[in-house]
């Protein structure tokens, strides 16, 4: 008999992935309407997939370079240039296996021992992370009733001699919440002034409901000398199996990034890096269409969250997702767990992405119309049935 491996302690804290109980327990049911997905619900576009076979067939399967595929290192560059204009160059990009990955190197990177890593709830996954490095996540709480948005006071006050890091996610899994300039600004400014590291978990930049700008550190931070802008091209262009990514920061920190991925992952898939130079440098209209349809969902299940009893909603301005609350007493895992088996609803439970939203429930938009309007007509007769 073995007692198993002593691993670090982080581990043992690692908490197994309530999304994951919530699809298990759904994957043995019949007649569930998902409203937990988080991936893109639509076909990768056909030019990319054309793309990544001709690179296969041209025989380009071998290792590619470490810090990326040269023509992809460029197409992300000259696409982010444009997009903030700013003026990155490939020196400034590392290719990663996506978003994931990046933020598991620049977290694991930027947290020391027993320092704080100031983090926004709710939370992506990635606080685990920080524990995993040694450090401690310095929690912020943002609410639905103010549409998960951050005052940068707010950074400033969790901020003390030991912060080493900060994270945000705009806009952001679970909420959709999209911070404005003046917020996304203030906070470079806090950073480059207490001289911490940024990083900016941007991975659904390009899924932006209202139109207008989108403000990413890239286009914000005076220097980007201590700040990490990571994103892929899983949401954007609804390829998120073939796992491909990026970092984007000053060309020291990419450098010093470069060195730790080559312990990670080597050097990234190479026909994927020829699908994403496809993708980057396309047409990108079918980015537009999956937007426009994200849009149109988002437009109506706002006033069917608004409709529905005890769900405090507000308007998410990216991403495909919405994060309503329920009343303070509510136990967010039991309630959407007690949803899914009486009506056949799977949604996620707040408390996953922090204790500070427990009380909430995040719903997916990565569907189809049909199945939001069918999960509300179940939805909405159950929530009136319920007290608190
Ligand atoms: C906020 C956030 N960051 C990162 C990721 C991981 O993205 P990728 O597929 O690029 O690794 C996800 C995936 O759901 C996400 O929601």
């Amino acid at each position: 008999m073995t007692e198993g491996i002593d691993w670090h302690p982080g581990l043992g804290e690692l908490p197994y992935s309530p999304i994951r109980h919530m699809f298990n327990t759904a994957a043995k049911m019949d007649d569930v309407i998902h409203l937990s997905i988080g991936q893109p619900d639509f076909p990768m576009p056909e030019h990319i997939a054309d793309a990544m076979v001709k690179a296969i067939r041209d025989g380009h399967t071998g290792y590619a370079l470490d810090a990326g595929l040269p023509e992809l290192r460029r197409a992300v560059a000259d696409f982010y240039s444009g997009y903030h204009g700013t003026s990155l160059g490939p020196d400034n990009v590392l290719i990663t296996t996506g978003c994931g990955q990046t933020m598991f190197m620049a977290l694991s990177a930027a947290s020391k021992p027993e320092m704080e890593v100031v983090i926004v709830e709710p939370v992506f996954v990635f606080q685990h992370v920080i524990r995993m490095a040694g450090a401690i996540p310095r929690p912020i709480v943002t609410t639905a009733a103010e549409g998960y948005q951050l005052d940068p006071q707010q950074v400033r006050d969790a901020i003390s001699e030991k912060t080493c890091a900060i994270m945000i996610n705009s806009p952001g899994n679970p909420t959709g919440a999209v911070y404005p300039r003046s917020t996304v600004q203030a906070i470079c400014d806090i950073a480059a002034e207490r001289n911490l590291a940024l990083i900016s978990d941007e991975v659904y930049d390009r899924l932006i409901l209202d139109g207008g700008e989108f403000a990413g550190v890239l286009g914000c931070a005076d220097s980007l000398d201590n700040v990490i802008m990571t994103s892929s091209l899983s949401k954007s262009f609804s390829m998120a199996g073939l796992r491909l990514g990026w970092a984007i920061s000053s060309e020291r920190n990419i450098v010093d990034l470069q060195r730790y991925h080559m312990f990670i992952s080597t050097c990234e898939n190479t026909p994927t890096q020829w699908a994403g130079v496809a993708a980057l440098t396309g047409d990108q209209g079918c980015v537009e269409e999956m937007v426009a349809a994200y849009r149109q969902r988002r437009d109506r299940i706002v006033p069917l969250v608004d409709a529905a009893p005890h769900l405090t909603g507000y308007t998410p301005g990216g991403a495909f997702f919405i994060m309503p609350s329920l009343p303070e007493s509510c136990d967010s895992f039991e309630f959407a767990m007690r949803m899914l088996h009486e009506i056949g609803v799977c949604t996620i439970p707040g408390g996953t992405f922090g204790a500070s939203c427990n009380n909430a429930l995040r719903i997916s938009f990565a569907t189809s119309m049909e199945k939001i309007e069918a999960a509300f007509e179940r939805m909405i007769p159950w929530l009136s049935r319920q007290s608190f």
